[in-house]
């Protein structure tokens, strides 16, 4: 639905944009976000349709404020468009002509929806100080794009000076896999510092300056920035190191991959694609915090890095790699050898696409879940404590510390009955569980040791025999009365960011996997699934699955008794580094099956999860029995 009011006036819009919302019913209340997007009007066309592709996943207001012509008669132009194309959001267009055009903040607050986040994103030309002008003071986030821009140098250089929490540039967000990849590089043996960084691309290119920033403030090495022909973007990044050097080098023959290289062990082809702009501009609409890498990186790093010569000469004083390494495609893989070996035909060794496919496979792969089906409920139960065990040793071994979070429900007390019995046959070393931290992913909003809390179930299935420290293990605060459930679910949340991550990023900690709310990072987190695909006390369509910045939240109207929980939110979840849905009963075996069939479905919540690391299924014969 698309309806124009020329010469109009805000008032007018708002109108008739309740008018649609009764209408049309395309205005559900409870809009995650108000995206303020100031274009000139040669961008504006591509810029509504990357505004509306990013959104698809966060329903949202979009505002698009069109600067058309300043001379002349203040004059206001407005289109509406809810429902098809627009997919779950609406999108205004303003078009401002003449003293309006210089108005842009005061013609769009009327528009602007009650406590929705608002985020500014510039498409083209950005404010020199993004923050302090009109629109940015109204944004909790600003997005700028110095890929657009003109001079990226003049641009970075102008981010770094008016730099304000919350501002964030498209151009590091494309970075997000070049970082991944070379943060994964180091988290393999030989663990020996970076001696010097050496990152080519583009003398035009943002992006290749960012990640020598980042490089330089998180490795606290020397970083040369290698300028290489212009319009080629980032071509390769290499790590100095005693052992031999680390190249990232991006394949130049058209395909999305590169090839990582590090002494001593075979090449590896990975995929590597430039995200379009509706995927950046979507991943940044994903986090509302402030990106205090992007900071230190545009601040701290970028200044200390050094300025080298062109990719030739680097190439010739044997600076840099002059390309990408041989991926052998002869003998054993190249690949990753482990899960690709297993599932690739012997025929399909032998060609580079067939390489290429497979790594397409294996990171598809990697997106999705694992499943194990096991005969019983019993049967899972005790697997998942097995696999539970192993994890929690080499946490502690590892990192000193193990941070599980259990959940509720049937499995919940399986899991737990067999890891009592398991402690009451000595298999727990008393040593090494007294830095094991237990958490829940939700609980019933009832008086402590209420029979239908999940923590009274635990201990009813032997909690109390499992060797924790009972400081260590973390109870939802319990209470009653609605008005205090907001409390109880302020205190976990303070509990959980208690025992979070430090905040600065260690570099072997992949960017993706750090934008999440202050939690620990469990080593593994268990979820039971309802019939409904529920998961923790988030079910389907309910507002909580689109929360971004809290950990916690309160529900009141929890279609499974009792109605009001505390739970967990999905970033705080998926910040988990396994995530595993523990399911029995034929019962689920649709829930199942619509989970692993859907990808971030809100009506699905189960297929909203995954870990950083690993995502399993741990099912019966009965809940995978929907399974092709
Ligand atoms: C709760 C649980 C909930 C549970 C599922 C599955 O508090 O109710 O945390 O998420 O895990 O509803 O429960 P069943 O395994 O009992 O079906």
């Amino acid at each position: 639905m698309i309806r124009d009011l020329p010469s109009t006036s805000t008032a007018a819009v708002s109108k008739e944009l309740i008018t649609l919302r009764n209408d049309v019913g395309a205005m559900a209340m409870g809009r995650v976000l108000t995206l303020l997007v100031p274009v000139g009007e040669e961008d504006a066309d591509a810029a509504i349709r990357a505004a509306n592709d990013a959104t698809r996943q966060h329903p949202a207001r979009i505002l698009v404020l069109v600067s058309a012509n300043s001379r002349g008669k203040g004059r206001l132009d407005a289109q509406i468009r809810v429902g098809g194309d627009a997919g779950a959001s609406e999108i205004v267009v303003l078009r401002l002509y003449g003293e309006l055009s210089r108005q842009q903040a005061a013609v769009v607050t009327p528009l602007l929806l009650p406590d929705s986040p608002i985020v500014a994103w510039w498409p083209g030309e950005s404010p020199k100080d993004v923050a302090a002008s009109p629109v940015g003071q109204m944004a909790h986030r600003r997005i700028t794009d110095a890929d657009a821009n003109g001079s990226a140098a003049t641009q970075l250089r102008r981010r770094a000076q008016t730099y304000l929490a919350g501002d964030t540039d498209l151009a590091w967000t494309r970075i997000t896999r070049w970082r991944a990849l070379l943060a994964s590089s180091l988290e393999a043996a030989p663990f020996e510092p970076v001696l010097a960084a050496t990152v080519t691309g583009a003398a035009d290119d943002p992006g290749a300056d960012l990640l020598a920033g980042w490089l330089a403030h998180a490795l606290r090495t020397r970083v040369t920035r290698v300028r290489s022909a212009a319009g080629v973007g980032l071509v390769n990044v290499r790590l100095d190191r005693e052992s031999g050097p680390i190249d990232l080098v991006r394949s130049e023959d058209g395909t999305d991959t590169a090839v990582l290289a590090r002494a001593g062990t075979m090449p590896r082809l990975v995929a590597l694609r430039t995200p379009s702009l509706a995927e950046a501009l979507a991943e940044e609409l994903r986090r509302l915090d402030a990106d205090e890498i992007y900071a230190t990186a545009l601040q701290d790093g970028m200044p200390q890095v050094r300025r080298g010569g062109t990719r030739t000469e680097a190439v010739r004083a044997g600076k840099i790699a002059a390309g990408p390494a041989e991926v052998s495609t002869g003998g054993s893989p190249a690949v990753r050898a482990d899960r690709l070996a297993r599932a690739q035909e012997p025929s399909d060794e032998t060609s580079q696409d067939g390489i290429r496919e497979r790594v397409r496979q294996e990171l598809d792969d990697a997106e999705h879940a694992d499943t194990k089906v096991l005969p019983d409920q019993d049967a899972v139960a005790e697997a998942v404590v097995d696999a539970l065990i192993e994890v929690v040793v080499d946490a502690v071994r590892s990192r000193g510390i193990a941070h599980v979070a259990l959940t509720g429900g049937s499995m919940g007390t399986a899991v737990m009955t067999a890891l009592a019995a398991r402690a009451r046959r000595g298999d727990l070393e008393r040593s090494l569980w007294r830095d094991v931290h237990l958490w829940w992913g939700d609980e019933r909003y009832l008086p402590d040791n209420d029979p239908e809390r999940n923590d009274t179930q635990a201990d009813e299935a032997g909690l109390g025999e499992v060797p924790v420290l009972a400081k260590h293990v973390h109870r939802i605060p319990s209470g009653a009365g609605r008005d205090r459930i907001g409390e109880a679910t302020a205190r976990y949340a303070t509990e959980l960011a208690t025992w979070a991550e430090p905040p600065r990023e260690q570099l072997s900690q992949p960017a993706a996997k750090r934008a999440h709310p202050p939690v620990p990072r469990f080593d593994v987190l268990l979820l039971g699934v309802g019939p409904d695909g529920h998961v923790a006390s988030l079910f389907p369509g309910h507002a909580a699955l689109r929360l971004v910045t809290p950990s916690t939240t309160a529900v009141t109207d929890s279609p499974k008794p009792p109605p009001e929980r505390v739970t967990l939110t999905l970033p705080a979840i998926n910040a988990g580094r396994a995530v595993w849905l523990v399911v029995s009963g034929a019962d689920k075996a649709d829930a199942v099956a619509r989970s692993l069939a859907a990808r971030e479905d809100h009506e699905v919540p189960a297929s909203c999860v995954r870990g950083t690391s690993a995502t399993v299924w741990w099912l019966d014969e009965a809940a995978a029995s929907r399974l092709d």
